[in-house]
């Protein structure tokens, strides 16, 4: 699944994207400090990541899970209730394809909060672990290789719900605050978990056409709506979840949206929400240097970023030192590290979305107290991330 392309495809696509225009660029309205410490307050960000809990997201995912076997199933049937109690709209994109160990079947879980909203912003990861046919490796779970961002996600999806229906509610009463933006409020969140071969779904979605809509301004008066065109931006995490991981900015085109998370991390730091002295540097690369760079990672986006859909691909490179070895398990996990990727990925959906914790006039009514609680808080953070991660920066590996 992960090969090194080079710079044709990335050309490719700059010709492509030119005939589907997106919104494009547009200021994310940001949280305020206080916001972003009730946005962090609203769920414990690590219960459901912390694989050691039973009751986590993380611990019944991280089983292995090849394709077409019993295992697999009980992970997709686990996604699909979680997001069903959510009441999202579930679609089971079911396929067969051959493998080198013949026919298999593969099951895609897509899963909106609005399937009627004119334009969606798509988070995705694989749910499906690498298959090896020998022990011990048949045993590979793959923590980072996608279990921790599946949990993530899922746990994005539940934390945002709440808040998704009440800007439903400000659109239906027209009581969008004059700084909330008429676009983020049309555009709603779709969740995708791809199974082995996510070309595919690329496939299916790129000839299927929807009836046109009023408000799907993205497209041009001479192409047909179909359920590719809606998406505005494809977030695709992996291998996420080990300590001091490095992520880079790769498509010009989404380098704005990598700022807004780069942007989120920084004010999590300054708000003492994520402590900065845990954690160590940046999470991501400065964007000056891997701007320069035409090198050009693949994973499950490239289906997607041929067709011309923008894509923000949020993975650690180099990969975690456990990378398709059997120690890709809960050891690999730094609790800490996968906190603050639940933290910095809420902000970021939520600014994108133009989500608030609640009213902002709460912040008036109530600064004093706020203020206490806001301390309270920044200790149990402390408590939470004191642990110092003790891992030696993964080596480079050779992706040949
Ligand atoms: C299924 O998952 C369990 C852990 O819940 C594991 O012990 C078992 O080996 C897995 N089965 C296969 C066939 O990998
Ligand atoms: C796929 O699933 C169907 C029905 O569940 C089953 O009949 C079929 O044998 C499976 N195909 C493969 C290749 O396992
Ligand atoms: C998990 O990974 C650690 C570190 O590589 C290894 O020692 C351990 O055997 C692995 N556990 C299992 C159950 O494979």
């Amino acid at each position: 699944m992960f090969l090194w392309l080079l710079l044709g495809i990335l050309l490719r696509h700059a010709a492509l994207s030119r005939c589907m225009p997106d919104l494009g660029e547009r200021a994310f309205p940001a949280l305020s400090s206080t916001q972003l410490s009730d946005l962090a307050k609203l769920r414990d960000p690590l219960k459901n990541l912390n694989p050691s809990e039973p009751t986590s997201h993380l611990h019944k995912i991280l089983i292995p899970r090849t394709p077409d076997t019993e295992n697999h199933t009980l992970v997709r049937n686990y996604l699909v209730s979680t997001l069903r109690n959510l009441k999202w709209h579930i679609e089971e994109d079911r396929f067969v394809s051959t493998t080198p160990y013949g026919p298999k079947n593969f099951t895609n879980v897509i899963a909106t909060k609005d399937p009627d909203a004119p334009r969606r912003v798509v988070l995705a990861a694989h749910f499906d672990s690498k298959f090896f046919p020998a022990y011990p490796l048949d045993q590979f779970v793959g923590a980072t290789d996608s279990a921790a961002p599946c949990a993530i996600i899922l746990d994005i999806a539940e934390t945002l719900d709440p808040l998704l229906d009440a800007r439903a509610k400000r659109v239906e009463q027209n009581e969008l605050n004059p700084d909330e933006d008429e676009d983020a409020a049309e555009t709603t969140l779709q969740l995708i978990f791809f199974d082995g071969e996510e070309a595919h779904l690329a496939e299916t979605w790129a000839t299927t056409y929807l009836p046109p809509h009023p408000k799907r301004r993205l497209l041009s008066a001479s192409t047909p709506a179909t359920p590719l065109s809606t998406i505005e931006h494809f977030v695709l995490l992996d291998l996420l979840g080990a300590a001091h991981p490095l992520v880079r900015s790769f498509f010009p085109d989404t380098a704005w949206l990598f700022d807004a998370l780069v942007s989120a991390e920084r004010r999590l730091r300054e708000a003492h929400i994520l402590d900065a002295a845990a954690l160590g540097a940046s999470f991501f690369r400065p964007r000056a240097a891997a701007d320069v760079s035409l090198g050009y990672m693949g994973d499950d986006h490239i289906p997607f970023l041929h067709r011309g859909v923008s894509v923000l691909h949020v993975i650690a490179e180099p990969f975690p030192r456990v990378w398709h070895t059997i120690g890709d398990n809960a050891t690999a996990l730094d609790l800490p590290t996968l906190r603050a990727w639940n933290l910095i990925f809420r902000v970021f959906f939520a600014e994108y979305l133009g989500l608030h914790p609640e009213p902002s006039k709460r912040r008036e009514e109530c600064g004093h107290e706020r203020k206490k609680e806001e301390s309270t808080v920044v200790q149990e953070v402390y408590e939470i991330d004191g642990r110092h991660p003790d891992r030696q920066p993964a080596p480079e590996l050779d992706q040949t």
